[in-house]
C-alpha cells in the first residue's frame, strides 16, 4: 500500500520522516523519492537481515539522506528527536522474505525450526513457548492472539505429544494441528491461527505496537501524520482504540467514562479518514498477501 501511504504522508522536500518497519525498504524508498532532493528518513527494523537489505537498497539512490538502526520501533523516541517528524509510518506484521525463508520458522507451509523471532538476538523462540507453557497458557495465546476456537483442544494435544517428543519444527506442529482438525476442503490451513498467535506472542507484537504508537506521537511535529498498516483485527483494534483516545476532546479519571465527570481538553490527534483505507484492485491482484491490510491515518494536533 505504498501509494496510499504516500498519499497520507504527502512527503515534501526538506521534510523528515520515520519508518519503523523498514522491511525491504519499499515504503522508505518511495518516501525518499517523493521528498527529493532534501527529505530525510530515519528507519528501523528489528530484523538484522531486513536492516542490511534496506541499507543497501537506500544507499543506491538516497545516500546521505537517511539513518537506519536495528531495533524495535517501540524505542524510536530514544533516538529520533521529539517533534521532529512530518510523517511516521508503520507497516506491521511479517515481511515476505521472513515468511518465505523456511529457516526463520514463520511458515507452516515449509519445514523449518520452530523459531518465529523477528529479532534473532532475542532468546525466546516459538519452540520455547510450545514446549514450556502449560496447556492453559497455550490455549490463552491461541485464543487471544489467533481467535482459534479449538484453542483448548490444540493446547492439550500439544502438551500430551511433547511428553513423548519435544516440538522442534514447524512441520511437527502443523501436522499435529492438521491431524486434529482435518481441512475438509477448507482453503486455509488449520494451523494458520495457531502460527499467527505464536508469532504475535514470541515477538510481543501487541505490546510493541502500543509502545510504538506512543513513541510515534512523541516524534511527530504538530500537524505531522501517522500512517499505520495492520494485518489482523487485533492490531487494528489497538490502533483504533489509540486513535479514539487521542482524538477525544475530553478526559476522564478512572476506568469508566461517566459523562458527568468528563473534563474538556484539546484532542491530541485527529483521524484523517474515518474509515480504514483498503488495498486497491491492482495491489490485490499483484500481491494476494495484502488482502487483509488496512491503513489508518492520524494527524497530530497543531497545538501539541
Ligand atoms: C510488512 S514488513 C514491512 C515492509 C516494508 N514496508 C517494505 O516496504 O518493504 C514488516 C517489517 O516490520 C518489522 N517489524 C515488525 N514489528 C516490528 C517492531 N516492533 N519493531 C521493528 N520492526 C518490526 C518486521 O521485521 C518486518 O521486516
Amino acid at each position: 500500500m505504498a501509494a496510499e501511504v504516500l498519499d497520507a504522508l504527502k512527503p515534501k522536500p526538506g521534510g523528515r520522516y520515520a519508518d519503523g518497519t523498514l522491511g525491504g525498504a519499499g515504503h522508505a524508498a518511495s518516501i525518499l523519492a517523493a521528498s527529493s532532493p532534501t527529505g530525510w528518513l530515519s528507519g528501523c527494523d528489528r530484523d538484522g537481515v531486513a536492516v542490511e537489505a534496506a541499507k543497501k537498497r537506500l544507499a543506491e539512490k538516497f545516500a546521505g539522506r537517511f539513518e537506519i538502526r536495528r531495533g524495535n520501533f517501540s524505542g524510536m523516541a530514544e533516538w529520533i528527536a521529539e517533534k521532529s517528524c512530518d510523517g511516521v509510518t508503520l507497516d506491521l506484521g511479517v515481511s515476505s522474505p521472513q515468511l518465505d525463508s523456511a529457516e526463520r520458522g514463520f511458515s507452516f507451509q515449509q519445514d523449518g525450526p520452530l523459531d518465529m523471532r523477528m529479532d534473532d538476538r532475542q532468546k525466546l523462540t516459538a519452540a520455547d513457548l510450545v514446549n514450556d507453557l502449560s496447556a492453559e497458557e497455550l490455549a490463552k495465546i491461541f485464543w487471544e492472539f489467533g481467535g482459534e476456537r479449538e484453542s483448548r483442544k490444540f493446547a492439550k494435544a500439544i502438551v500430551r505429544d511433547r511428553a513423548q517428543r519435544k516440538f522442534e519444527t514447524t512441520k511437527q506442529l502443523a501436522e499435529l494441528i492438521e491431524r486434529l482438525a482435518p481441512r475438509h476442503g477448507k482453503k486455509s490451513h488449520p494451523a494458520t491461527k495457531v502460527f499467527q498467535a505464536l508469532r504475535i506472542a514470541v515477538n510481543d507484537e501487541i505490546g510493541s505496537l502500543k509502545r510504538g504508537l506512543d513513541a510515534a506521537v512523541k516524534i511527530l511535529k504538530p500537524g505531522g501524520r501517522l500512517a499505520v498498516i495492520t494485518f489482523h483485527s487485533l492490531e487494528d483494534r489497538v490502533v483504533k482504540e489509540f486513535g479514539r483516545e487521542k482524538a477525544r476532546d475530553y478526559s476522564f479519571s478512572g476506568e469508566v467514562d461517566v459523562p458527568e465527570l468528563r473534563q474538556p481538553r484539546a484532542p491530541e490527534m485527529k483521524w484523517v479518514s474515518r474509515k480504514a483505507i483498503l488495498p486497491g484492485e491492482t495491489e490485490l491482484k499483484e500481491n494476494p498477501r495484502s488482502r487483509s491490510a488496512q491503513l489508518r491515518v492520524l494527524e497530530k494536533s497543531n497545538q501539541k
